[in-house]
Formats: C-alpha cells, structure tokens, sequence
C-alpha cells in the first residue's frame, strides 16, 4: 500500500500521559515514562499511539483547555521530552499522534487575558463576544450537567464570551484571519516536531451562525481544508482523525472529497455494539453498518469501544438512550451529561467472554480500530472520582506498590483497589504470563489484522443468518475473503451459513483448525459469546 495511507491498516492506542507511566516519581505519568512502555506497546502490536494533551494547562478539562499552544505542561515533561518520544516511536516503526483542540483555548491562555482586558486588543476578535446572552440561542448545550449556558459574563471585558464546552474553555472565533493563519502555526510546530497527524477535537463547531445550531457549518469546512491543505503541500504522510460526535451524514462532509480529514471516529456504531451485546441481537450493529454511507477513497473510519470520554449516547434515539442507561448505568452516578462514565470491563460484567467478543467485532469491523489505554487488561473505573477522572486511574503494571505505575507516595489519582478490579487481580504483567488472559487474547486478535490488510481495507458484506443471536459478515478484498461469525448471546447457538466458495474448508484464524463446507453451506455450533474468524 502506498506509505502516505497508512492510517488505512492500523490499531491506535489512546494513551492519557497522566495515568500511563511516572518516570520522575511525582506522582504524574509523563513523556518520558510513555517513552519507557513503547517496547510494551510494541509488543502488543499496536501500530499508532494517540497521546491526549500534554500542552500547559490549568487542567480544568485536563489539557483540553490549553493555555499555551507551543509548549508541554511541566507536570508532563518538555519539549525534549516530546521529541525523545517521537523519535522513540519512530525508532520502533509505530507512529504518534496527538490532541489539537481548535475549537477553543483555556480561559487563562494569553490570548484571552489580552482579549479581556481591552476592547481594542488584536486578540479580541480571537474570541466571541456579545452584549447580550441571547445569540445563537439554538445551539445545544453540550456538558448539560454544569453548563446553564454557551454564554457567560465576563466581568473585566464587559461582555459575554461564547464556549461550546466549560466556561473556562472560550470558543476560538474563526471568522478571524489571524486566528486561522495562528492555528496554522500551531500546526506546522507540532508538525515540524514530527508528529504524525492529530486528533482533532471538537471540529463541529469552530463557527457560529445566527438561525442554525452552529454545528458543522460550511464555513467550517473552509478552515478545515485549510489545515489539510498544510498537511498535503508542506509535509508528507501525516494524518488528521476528525473528532466530529455526529450522525454518519455530517461525519461524511468531515471527510471532503479527499481534501479534509483522512480519519473521522465513527460515533453511532459504538453504542451500538452495546446494545448488540446487552440484548443478544445483531440488529443495532447491522443497522450501524447499513447506516453507515461509503466514505471517499483515501478515508478511513477509526472505531472505539471506550475512551477517556463518557460513552457517550448523543446518536442515539431517546429510547435507545432510556434502555442503554437503564442496562448499563442503573445508578445514577455512573451517568454524566448524555453517557455513561464507565471502562469497558465493568461495563461488560467482567465476563472475559463478553470483552473479548467486543473487541473481536471491533477489530473485524471495517475502520482502524482504537484501545483505550487500560483496557486491553479489563481496567475497573472509580465512580466516586469526579466527571470523567473515574475512567482516567493509573495503569496497572503489575501487582506492586502503586500498581507499578509510580514510585511517588502521593498519585495524581487513586489506583483502583476493589476487587475483582485491584492491581492484584489485573495487571499487565500477570496477564503477559497466561496465554488465556484478555491481553493476549488483545495480542492475539492484532496480530492476526495486522496480518489480514482486509481487515482494514477490504468491503463489508452481511451475511443472512437464521438468528438474531449471530451476527456475521464477510471481509473481502480481490486477494482475500474472511467470514466472521459472532454468537452474542449467553446461549449456544447452532446455525448453517450459505457461503459461496471455491474452496471446501476454511480455515479459523484464531486456532489454524479447519472447517467443512458442505455444498456451499457450513454448519457451526457457536459455544456462548464465541467469535470465528474463518479464511
Ligand atoms: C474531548 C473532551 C473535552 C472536549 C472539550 C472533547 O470532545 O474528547 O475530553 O472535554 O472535547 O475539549
């Protein structure tokens, strides 16, 4: 495959610096320590590491509101640091992205301490300001559980300032040439750094138009394929994965035509992989994927189970909604805004089964798919800890002192010491040791995509079954057919699928084992939770 579509076959790896490795014992994870675990992400297998912001920061939405574009945050490192890291990486053949939130800065960033404090700053028009709080009154509020408005009173500027997000977090205006040519800069640093590409936050709403809900906006467009023009005509191979939390339609447009982003996460799929698994039926899942439109050549969808986010229940109907709390949030505090603040494993029960199951359809399902850091072990959350921190605890290594995370007396955050979710009983290296734990079951399933391209580039086509229990479909290219069975429920399930082939066995990818087919039919009993991936 051509070097510049890399971002078409990978597995990426979310890596909050914060919880992930503590090189100078202080209690903080930091640059240097995700420098030491790259020969663990290596042998996991992943092939790209999403590092999330480790710019300075007044960490009110930790590092999403950024107070200085061109540096790292002293509790994280340097800017040696950082270029230690990508050339690490690089060293190791595994490509690093970061976070580049553009939608907004910090409340304490230069730029906005000037804009406040005088009307005829040049920094005032980097902001949106209004006399009155009743502009663009039919823009939805996103962090519903804090927010009361998108407007909020700036005392010293004598006017109200718009955010998307936490008041602390004021709404870049981008109907300002100089604001755009400066995001440009930003770019271009990182860029030149060598950074491979960034996630970019937050993109559907960079402009604000009265009479629409100031989301994904044409004018948006505009600025976005200016970032990618910078990407195409002043670097080479570099990516950008749009962070667009909207319906596959909109997402779409993210995409341009070719000339926007290469990656977008697929949103509405997610939850319902969910759902799939709670009620036992392939049909949220199959209706995501025949929801989901054909994306432009060179596009790539990235898809996740979890992140550092809640699990968020935006693309979704009302109902959906009411029965994914109701399944998966039954007390309130695991619910925030519109999701659910919980990792994976305790969303699944901790059945094994289950886990595996969900990253079986994550990593056979068209798009390069994304771990969140944590959860290749099955991580617990902490309910208790505030907004989203109860899904952004210490990485647990090992069974020792801080979960060998750190060798501070006092951590960032509290490990997660209940059981069955403490140190003792998940960590790396106990489950590095067993052939049967989630993490090599992880290492198993990348391994094998990794050797499969089709996985991330060939069609999608559902195959019929009998059952609602049995989601199944192929993964084809012109070298390579692999059919994928997935048993959602609890229950065995004994089912015959019609598949046209030449050949008279397949092959499980996962055991080398050989299946019949019987005049283009092949009958299967599927154990509980089972997954096949047959060649
Ligand atoms: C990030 C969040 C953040 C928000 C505001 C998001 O989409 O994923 O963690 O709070 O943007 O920057």
């Amino acid at each position: 495959m051509n070097s510049s579509l890399w971002y078409k076959n990978i597995v990426l790896y979310q890596v909050y610096v914060r919880a992930f490795c503590d090189s100078n014992a202080d209690g903080h994870g930091d640059l240097a320590g995700v420098t030491q675990k790259l020969d663990y992400l290596k042998e996991l297998g992943i092939n790209c590491i999403w590092l999330m912001p480790t710019y300075p920061s007044p960490l009110k939405d930790d590092g999403y509101d950024i107070a200085d574009f061109y540096s790292v945050h002293p509790d994280f490192g340097t800017l040696d640091d950082f270029k230690t890291l990508i050339a690490e990486a690089h060293k190791r053949d595994l490509k690093i992205i970061t976070d580049l939130v553009v939608n907004h800065t910090s409340d304490m960033h230069p730029w906005f301490q000037a804009a406040r404090a005088d009307r005829n700053s040049p920094y005032r028009d980097y902001y949106v300001w209004s006399d009155t709080d009743q502009k663009y009154s039919d823009a939805r509020i996103i962090f519903i559980d804090t927010e009361p408005s998108n407007w909020t009173w700036d005392e010293m500027a004598g006017q109200y300032y718009w955010h998307r997000f936490y008041a602390s977090q004021p709404d870049l205006n981008y109907d300002s040439p100089a604001l755009r040519n400066e995001m440009l800069q930003v770019q271009r640093f990182w860029l030149d750094l060598g950074i491979d590409g960034f996630r970019v936050d937050a993109v559907p709403y960079l402009i604000e138009r009265e009479g629409t809900n100031c989301e994904n906006l044409p004018e948006t467009h505009v600025f976005l394929k200016e970032m990618r023009r910078v990407i195409d005509e002043e670097y080479t191979d570099r990516v950008l994965l749009c962070e667009a939390n909207q319906w596959p339609k909109d997402v779409l447009a993210y995409f341009g035509n070719d000339d926007e982003f290469q990656m977008a996460f697929n949103f509405p799929l997610m939850p319902r992989i969910y759902m799939s698994l709670y009620d036992a039926d392939k049909t949220p899942i199959q209706w995501a994927l025949e929801n989901t439109p054909a994306i432009p050549k060179n596009a790539q969808w990235c898809t996740f189970l979890r992140n550092h986010d809640e699990l968020t229940l935006e693309m979704v109907t009302e109902e959906e909604r009411q029965h994914m709390w109701q399944a998966y949030a039954p007390d309130p505090k695991m619910r925030l805004n519109l999701g659910i603040r919980r990792r994976l494993a305790p969303l699944l029960e901790n059945d094994i089964r289950k886990i595996c199951l969900a990253n079986a359809i994550l990593f056979s399902l068209p798009g390069s798919p994304v771990i969140y850091y944590g959860d290749e072990i099955g991580m617990g959350d902490n309910i208790d800890l505030f907004d989203r921190n109860g899904v952004r605890t210490p990485m647990q290594w090992d069974a020792s002192q801080n979960s060998g995370f750190s060798k501070a007396d006092q951590l960032y955050a509290p490990i997660i010491n209940m059981d069955p979710y403490s140190p003792s009983m998940v960590n790396v290296a106990d489950q590095q040791k067993d052939e049967n734990s989630l993490w090599s079951s992880v290492r198993n399933m990348i391994q094998i995509r990794n050797q499969n391209v089709v996985f991330g580039t060939g069609e999608l086509i559902l195959l019929q079954t009998s059952k609602a229990e049995v989601l199944a479909y192929t993964r084809k290219d012109v070298n390579e057919t692999i059919f994928v069975i997935n048993n959602l429920s609890d229950l065995a399930q004994e089912i015959t699928l019609n598949i046209v082939s030449e050949k008279q066995k397949l092959k499980n990818l996962f055991t080398g084992n050989s299946f019949d087919l019987r005049e283009n039919q092949l009958l299967l009993s599927l154990a509980p939770y089972q997954y096949l991936w047959l060649s």
